[in-house]
């Protein structure tokens, strides 16, 4: 996380409800500043700030000090939602399959980089949107894509106005997304990612996609 942690909120409250298939243990940032860390906090869920800095400013260093945050506390699914740096290779590599990204617009429009609200602005676009994808090593944006939600741009919507809607359509698919891939109900079919019941038999979930490191 990097950001204000707003669908972290939405995953923290989804995981209350008594059927959540999933926990959120701990979150981590780059910026020692982040309001998911208090947000985390005042939850009890463990939160660390992992800054560069901390680590010489070798941002690699950095990522296995992560992976190993990660093993430790137990992690099985990465979500970056709002984090705004790239993940080097060791964090990639141990969590293959098994880190969603969270992107405000309907991918591959407006893939790369932090300003797809505005760049959908300034494009004309009339619908935009929110998309949760896998992460997927050397592709910014471009995993294979679980869930996205429409948003339609109105005609007097401003980068804000028009990211509020977005930030609503990602706090209904975000959760829906974590709980899916908990329940092992993801397929990958070529690029595509089917959606199947619960139990059912078939295919491979994405995180045994390739044995794990
Ligand atoms: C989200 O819109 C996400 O798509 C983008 O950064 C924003 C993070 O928002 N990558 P928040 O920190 O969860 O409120």
């Amino acid at each position: 996380m990097s950001g204000a942690g707003s669908n972290l909120s939405a995953l923290l409250e989804a995981a209350t409800a008594a059927d959540a298939p999933f926990e959120v243990v701990l979150v981590l940032s780059n910026h020692p500043g982040a309001r998911a860390l208090g947000i985390a906090a005042a939850r009890g869920v463990a939160a660390e700030a992992m800054p560069v800095t901390r680590f010489g400013g070798d941002v690699v260093t950095r990522d296995v000090a992560m992976r190993d945050r990660l093993c430790a506390a137990g992690v099985e699914l990465v979500v970056c939602a709002g984090y705004d740096r790239l993940l080097s290779a060791p964090l990639l590599e141990r969590f293959h399959g098994a880190i969603l990204n969270l992107h405000p617009s309907l991918l591959p429009a407006f893939a790369g980089g932090m300003h797809a609200v505005a760049d959908a602005l300034a494009a004309g676009v009339k619908v935009s949107g929110a998309t949760v994808h896998l992460l997927e090593p050397g592709a910014t944006d471009g995993g294979a894509i679980i869930l996205q939600e429409a948003v339609p741009v109105s005609d007097d919507d401003d980068e804000a106005s028009l990211h509020q809607r977005i930030h609503e359509a990602e706090w209904r698919i975000l959760p829906r997304a974590v709980a899916l891939w908990s329940q092992g109900r993801l397929r990958l079919e070529a690029r595509r990612v089917r959606i199947v019941a619960p139990g059912e038999a078939g295919g491979a979930p994405p995180a045994a996609w390739e044995e794990r490191p």
